[in-house]
């Protein structure tokens, strides 16, 4: 199976790449087999509620993130898409973003590459416990 025209496009114009100056939170991964490594940064939002006035309780939610990934194309464009998945979601939603939601907003991937998607929902839950490790110490 080839890359798909949304992966290609991802890889080629990937959003929210970069890092953030005084992130919340960051989390990072890499595959030692591969030797990719993917960082997410995070800045977390809190109080929507009031914000946004969408009458959800104030929760915490991811209000801006960017990546730095050195990686294949697939990775970078697994990174760009799930950062686009991942912004506004409160951090129990981004917890449950998983492989199957990034496989399928990108129209698939090669089998040899599904463990690309994989290295961004892990190095998204690292940024999220990390943050959330972090405010209760
Ligand atoms: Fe390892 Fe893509 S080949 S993350």
């Amino acid at each position: 199976m080839p890359y798909s025209q949304k992966v290609l496009e991802h890889f080629k114009n990937p959003r929210n790449q970069g890092s953030i100056e005084n992130p919340d939170a960051v989390g990072e991964k890499g595959n030692p087999v591969c030797g990719d490594v993917m960082k997410m940064y995070l800045k977390i939002g809190r109080n929507r509620a009031e914000e946004g006035g969408r009458g959800l309780s104030a929760e915490e939610f991811i209000e801006d993130i960017k990546f730095e990934t050195l990686g294949c194309a697939a990775a970078i464009a697994v990174s760009s898409v799930l950062t686009e998945i991942a912004k506004g979601k409160t951090l129990d939603e981004a917890l449950k973003i998983n492989k199957d939601n990034i496989v399928e907003d990108l129209g698939g991937l090669p089998a040899l590459k599904i463990h690309c998607s994989m290295l961004g929902v892990d190095a998204l839950r690292k940024a999220i416990k990390n943050y959330q490790l972090r405010i209760t110490n």
